[in-house]
């Protein structure tokens, strides 16, 4: 089975925009920017992205169409102002002196040949005849850039805003592919190489595999998979995640004069020992590059790593060098993107499904179509937000996409004359599996149930996490028991299954004497899970596995738990304002909190955890430290919380009133600033010496000059 899809039109959206007046410009703004901002953050900073590629930079272009339209109602905050997005805060900020840039888009083979055009109509005389270009795969995972001073690696960090990107070297470091020694004489005394940290598919697969068996959610796609290992505060993770990387441009250069072209720069990164992608090749006028840009697209499946697109760049330098920029892209580059594995088909239905925390989401009913081999019927609609920015409707001809992703999602509407015709999406006001009030939060995409305690729904999706191996591990408590046990009205909440009886199981379907005495067994054995697990379980909303962790470390109880204020949870490194809220709104709700009491009661243990560094004698309250660089022993997460723990504060960036800047190996401008604000220096050894009772560092123990530069 094939299907044609209906190409992406410009024509047709430069149409629609033209027939915009200012008013209704306006109010697609206020839909486009403020999804457009919120798609961009789910991308960049969270790793989880809810539309496709395509679909973002088909909306993108219609932002900037309404924009070169209206100059007068550009927002602030439109994207167009912007390159990617902040850094997390849990890593440590890592600046670009060369900033990274993005590429602007071409969609078709016409716009390939306007850009080629455009090029030559900047140049001029300086580049008469036919221009080359290095056209290149573009990779699909997370841009890095690296930094060797005399051939050694001293920092990495991601592109972040363009800027300031986030400090990931604990991770580059433990990246196979990435030479922490180049090779070969001469060598610059500073480089920064910029390249793709990316996944092979067959180590994703691998590494979804390995997660499944554990008891972990697989990661989505490749991309997001390496985006968010790279992000990884803990290397040991990183480590065990098959990332790998090729260098596709030069950043800054110190003491050493690089060819006068693209490809040249790319074979000497090359010959210092930096992967480069063989597949990179020159090719001459646009209908050279073209022809490249269909060869790759014809290989792109068979290359064994994701790629979206390719870049085109002018390969001379001196070229490239007189084109310049625009706002936050080079003139002399752009990203000619593939599209993703997708099919067209008509949207039947659009339903509404109930997950564990009351989450409302849409679900397009589809008329069933293969998408890569894959017979899709189903797929993501998100939520509200989505649903309008795409402009669904029951009836409509959508493009579906997986593109490497587990669940299949409705890319872009194909709009036709009918379009506006057909009935747009009604969203419930009861929950459709209780009948119980939707809420919708304000600033939040998200319809909720509002009924936390018994919504069967909510219910049935709370069990299945309370007994999953990263929570309380119950054998034998698998889904279709669960919806037996709900169904017959058993199991009302949580604690209800510590107060199953052999009675009430013997009379199930598919449950024998022996199944159900293993069931009541691993219900017993899951009362001793450690703090964190049993916290996982509860169900929190934002408190996953690494959450729990933090807060089991640091606190040490579920009594300190539920008794700490905001203030306190903020304390604890990893948690910021949202996640804190949730926490203590959690503790706060009478109904969860009489659920937790029951739980106890019905001898689930929440044994107290040991809190990092207990055993520290050392008092450092209204001490706030600033972590940097690589520790010899302590991981920079273990650092922090054996700090919190004893009672001191961690900051992420150096000011006036961080008191001890702890100081590892490549500590980078982290160390220039505090050495220029005063801010005394330690090392691993001396956080140690403090933390086991000395008030103030020995002198011996400060950071000597080895881990500066
Ligand atoms: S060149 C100034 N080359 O595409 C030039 N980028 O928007 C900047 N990418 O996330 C980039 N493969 O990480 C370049 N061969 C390649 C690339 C490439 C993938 C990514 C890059 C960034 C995005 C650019």
């Amino acid at each position: 089975m094939s299907t044609t899809v209906t190409p992406f039109d410009p024509s047709l959206l430069a149409a629609r925009v033209g027939g915009l007046d200012r008013e209704e410009a306006a109010a697609r703004l206020d839909v486009l920017v403020p999804e457009l901002n919120r798609h961009a953050k789910l991308y960049y900073t969270h790793d989880a992205p809810e539309i496709d590629d395509r679909t973002y930079d088909i909306l993108y272009r219609e932002l900037e169409l309404i924009e070169a339209r209206f100059p007068a109602l550009v927002r602030d905050d439109s994207p167009t102002n912007r390159v990617g997005d902040a850094p997390i805060d849990s890593l440590q900020p890592f600046v670009h002196r060369v900033p990274m840039l993005s590429l602007s888009n071409a969609m078709s083979a016409e716009e390939v040949v306007e850009f080629d055009k455009r090029m030559q109509k900047e140049l001029g005389d300086e580049a008469p005849g036919e221009l080359r270009y290095s056209v290149e795969p573009k990779l699909d995972g997370l841009a890095i850039e690296l930094v060797y001073e005399h051939g050694t690696l001293v920092g990495a960090g991601t592109r972040g805003n363009g800027e300031v990107g986030e400090d990931v070297l604990h991770v580059v470091r433990t990246i196979r592919a990435i030479p922490t020694k180049l090779v070969g004489a001469p060598l610059p005394a500073r480089l920064s190489a910029r390249g793709e940290i990316f996944m092979t598919l067959e180590g994703f697969t691998a590494m979804n595999e390995r997660l499944v068996a554990r008891g972990e959610e697989p990661k989505k796609n490749p991309r997001n998979a390496a985006a968010g290992t790279v992000r990884q505060l803990d290397p040991s993770v990183a480590a065990e995640r098959p990332l790998t990387f090729m260098a596709y441009a030069v950043g800054e250069v110190e003491g050493f004069v690089m060819p006068g072209t693209h490809a040249e720069q790319l074979a000497t990164l090359g010959s210092w020992g930096l992967p480069v992608n063989p597949l990179n090749t020159v090719a001459v006028g646009a209908d050279g590059v073209n022809a490249a840009i269909a060869r790759l697209g014809e290989q792109r499946f068979e290359l064994g790593y994701p790629i979206d697109g390719a870049v085109v760049k002018v390969d001379d330098v001196h070229l490239q060098d007189i084109l310049g920029f625009v706002s936050k892209a080079p003139r002399w580059a752009v990203a000619f993107k593939y599209p993703a594995e997708e099919a067209e088909t008509t949207l039947l239905e659009v339903t509404f499904q109930v997950g564990r925390t009351g989450a409302i989401t849409p679900v397009a009913n589809l008329e069933p179509v293969d998408v890569g081999g894959v017979t899709v019927s189903r797929a993501t609609l998100h939520n509200e937000d989505q649903v309008r920015l795409l402009d669904v409707r029951t009836g409509c001809r959508v493009v579906v996409h997986r593109a490497g992703d587990v669940i299949p999602r409705v890319g872009r509407v194909v709009v036709d004359e009918a379009h506006v015709t057909r009935p747009t999406v009604v969203f419930p006001t009861t929950c459709p599996e209780c009948g119980s009030e939707v809420e919708r939060e304000a600033d939040q995409a998200v319809l909720r149930c509002s009924n936390t305690v018994s919504c069967p729904a909510q219910l049935r999706a709370s069990l299945i996490h309370f007994g999953s191996r990263t929570a309380m591990d119950i054998d034998g408590l698998g889904e279709k028991l669960i919806d037996q046990l709900v169904g017959a009205g058993i199991v009302r909440r949580l604690s209800d299954l510590y107060r199953l009886t052999y009675e009430d199981l013997v009379g199930l379907d598919r449950m024998g004497r022996r199944s159900a005495e293993n069931l009541l067994d691993a219900l017993e054995r899951s009362k001793e899970r450690p703090l964190e697990r049993a916290l996982t379980a509860l169900g929190i909303r934002e408190v996953g596995e690494a959450t729990a962790r933090d807060l089991a470390l640091a606190m040490g109880s579920l009594a300190a738990i539920r008794a700490a204020t905001t203030e306190d949870l903020l304390a604890v490194g990893g948690i910021g304002p949202t996640v804190a809220e949730r926490i203590r709104s959690f503790f706060a709700d009478p109904r969860r909190s009489a659920e937790v009491d029951d739980l106890v009661t019905l001898g689930v243990r929440f044994p107290d955890a040991e809190r990092a560094a207990a055993s520290s004698t050392a008092d450092l309250s209204g001490k706030t430290f600033v972590i940097t660089g690589t520790l010899p022993t302590l991981k920079r997460s273990e650092a922090k919380d054996m700090i919190l723990a004893a009672g001191g504060k961690v900051a992420g960036s150096v000011s006036a009133r961080t008191d001890y800047l702890v100081a590892g190996e490549a500590a980078g401008s982290k160390l220039e600033k505090a050495t220029a604000l005063n801010v005394a220096v330690i090392d691993e050894a001396g956080l140690l010496a403090m933390l086991a009772g000395g008030a103030e560092p020995p002198e011996s123990a400060r950071a000597d000059g080895s881990v500066g530069p």
